[in-house]
C-alpha cells in the first residue's frame, strides 16, 4: 500500500469522541494528509463507540459499506483504522472479524502517524496502551474550530455502574492538569470558539491536588476559564450526581459565564435497581441535590440518561422512574434501552427483562420526557436571552442557534456564524424555539 494522502475521520456516540475525532483529524491534516469524504478517502478512521451493542455492531456494518462503496466508485481499497471504544474493548479480535489495517484505543491515537505508515508497509497494527494522559501532550495545537468547542478535561471512570463499559474502555479517572487546560481553552477562543463545554466521563470528578490544601476542583477550574477574555460561554458534561460538590453548585450562582444547564444522568427512580446498578446515591438525595442546584439558579435547564428494563426491574420499578420524571420536569433527555455489555456484572444477572417489556417501557418514558422537553420550551417563551450561533438553516436568512439553556433557537437576521445575539424566545415547538432579535423588536 502505498503512503495515504487523504483522510476521513468519522466518530460515533458520545461528545468526547466528537472531540478524539477532531483531533485526530488535526493529526492527520499536520501529517500533510488531506481531508476527504468518506468514499474517497485513503485512510478511514472510525471512531467508535461500545456502549451499546447496537452502536458496536454499527462499526462492523460500517466497515464492510465503505469497503463497497470504494470499490464501486474507484476500485479502491481504503485503510482502515478502528479507533474509540470497540478498538479498547475488543482490540486483537476486530483483525479476525473484519479486515482492517488499524486498532488504536482512546488513548493511544497520538501514535496514530506512526499506525499508519507501518500499515502502509504493510503490517497491520494494534495500539490499546492506556499512558496516563501521555497523548494530549503530542497533539498539535488547536487552529480552527466551531464557535461551540468541546475540551476534554477529565477522562475515565471509577464508578463501575454495573451496566456500563466506560471503566474498561476509558480507564480510570484521570484529571489534566489545570494550566494544560487553560491553555487548551485560550488556543480555541482564538481559534473562534466562543463557547466550551467541559468534557469528561465524570466531569465533575476533575481535581488537582485532591486533599490538599491548595487543592482545586472543577468549580476553580471554570472560575479560571471565565477570565478568558472572548469566552463567553462554559458549559460541563457529564457529571455524578456523587461528585456534584457545593462549591461547583454555587458556581451557578456566582459565574455568568457558566450556563444554567445540568446533565445529570439518574438513570431509574427505584432504590432496589439503583442499588443493583451501584449508583451510590438514592431516589431521594438525587431529587435533593436538585432542589440545591434549583436553590440557587432557579432557571436551570435540567437534563438527565435513563435506562428501562435494567435486569429484574418490575413493572412498579419503572413506574418509580416514571414518577421521578414527573418530579423533576427536565428540560431534556436520553432514555435507553438495557443492553448487556460483555464483562459488566449486569451482564450474567439471569433475569434479563424481555425486549418487548422494554420497548413498551422506552415508549412511555420518551412520551413523558417529551411532554417535558415541550413544556420546558413553552414556559420559556416571552424570556429574552442570547444566542449562540452555529449554523445556517434551511429558509434564506435563517441562522440557528443555542440559547442558555441548550435549547435550539432559529431566527431570521443578518448575522456571522459566531455571533451572540439577544433575542427574545417568541414561539416554542417540542424540540425548537424561534427567535426574534430584540434590535429588530425595538426598530
Ligand atoms: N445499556 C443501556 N444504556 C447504557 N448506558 C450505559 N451503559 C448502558 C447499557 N449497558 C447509558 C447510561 C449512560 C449513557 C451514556 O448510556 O444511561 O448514562
Ligand atoms: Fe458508566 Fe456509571 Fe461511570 Fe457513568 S458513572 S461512565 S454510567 S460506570
Amino acid at each position: 500500500m502505498s503512503p495515504p494522502k487523504t483522510f476521513h475521520v468519522k466518530s460515533f456516540g458520545c461528545q468526547m469522541n466528537v472531540y478524539d475525532g477532531e483531533r485526530m483529524a488535526e493529526l492527520m491534516a499536520a501529517q500533510g494528509l488531506t481531508q476527504a469524504d468518506a468514499v474517497d478517502a485513503d485512510v478511514v478512521v472510525l471512531n467508535t463507540c461500545h456502549i451499546r451493542e447496537r452502536a458496536t455492531e454499527k462499526v462492523y456494518s460500517d466497515i464492510g459499506r465503505l469497503r463497497k462503496d470504494q470499490r464501486k466508485k474507484s476500485g479502491k481499497t481504503p485503510m482502515i483504522a478502528v479507533a474509540g471504544c470497540v478498538a479498547q474493548a475488543e482490540g486483537e479480535e476486530i483483525f479476525t472479524r473484519a479486515k482492517v489495517d488499524i486498532v488504536v484505543g482512546p488513548q493511544a491515537y497520538h501514535n496514530l502517524p506512526d499506525l499508519v505508515a507501518k500499515a502502509a508497509a504493510g503490517t497491520p497494527s494494534l495500539d490499546t496502551d492506556m499512558p496516563l494522559l501521555s497523548k494530549f501532550g503530542a497533539l498539535p495545537a488547536r487552529r480552527k474550530v466551531a464557535p461551540s468547542a468541546f475540551l476534554t478535561v477529565q477522562e475515565g471512570c471509577d464508578k463501575f455502574c454495573t451496566y456500563c463499559v466506560v471503566p474498561y474502555t476509558r480507564g480510570a479517572e484521570i484529571s489534566r492538569p489545570f494550566a494544560a487546560i487553560v491553555d487548551e481553552a485560550k488556543a480555541l477562543v482564538d481559534a473562534g470558539a466562543r463557547e466550551i463545554t467541559l468534557l469528561g466521563q465524570n466531569v465533575n470528578a476533575w481535581s488537582e491536588n485532591a486533599n490538599t490544601p491548595e487543592g482545586r476542583g472543577l468549580h476553580d477550574l471554570i472560575r479560571d476559564l471565565d477570565r478568558i477574555p472572548g469566552l463567553a460561554r462554559i458549559r460541563y458534561t457529564t457529571s455524578h450526581p456523587n461528585d456534584m460538590t457545593q462549591g461547583l453548585i454555587d458556581a451557578h450562582r456566582d459565574i455568568e459565564s457558566l450556563m444554567p444547564f445540568l446533565h445529570l444522568p439518574v438513570q431509574a427512580g427505584s432504590d432496589r435497581v439503583l442499588k443493583a446498578m451501584n449508583r451510590s446515591h438514592t431516589r431521594d438525595s438525587y431529587l435533593r441535590l436538585l432542589d440545591r442546584v434549583r436553590e440557587v439558579r432557579p432557571d436551570i435547564a435540567l437534563s438527565g440518561d435513563f435506562i428501562v428494563g435494567f435486569p429484574g426491574e418490575t413493572d412498579a420499578e419503572f413506574e418509580d422512574t416514571l414518577s421521578l420524571v414527573d418530579a423533576v420536569g427536565y428540560a431534556q433527555a436520553y432514555s435507553f434501552k438495557y443492553s448487556p455489555r460483555p464483562g459488566t456484572p449486569a451482564a450474567s444477572i439471569v433475569e434479563q427483562v424481555p425486549e418487548s417489556v422494554m420497548d413498551e417501557r422506552l415508549q412511555r418514558l420518551q412520551a413523558a420526557l417529551n411532554r417535558d422537553q415541550h413544556a420546558f420550551n413553552a414556559a420559556t417563551v416571552g424570556r429574552t436571552c442570547t444566542v449562540l450561533l452555529e449554523r445556517t438553516g434551511k429558509l434564506p436568512g435563517q441562522l440557528i442557534g443555542k440559547s442558555p439553556w441548550l435549547q435550539s433557537v432559529h431566527l431570521l437576521g443578518n448575522h456571522a456564524i459566531g455571533d451572540l445575539v439577544e433575542v427574545t424566545l417568541a414561539a416554542a415547538g417540542p424540540n425548537s424555539l424561534t427567535g426574534i432579535e430584540r434590535i429588530a423588536e425595538a426598530a
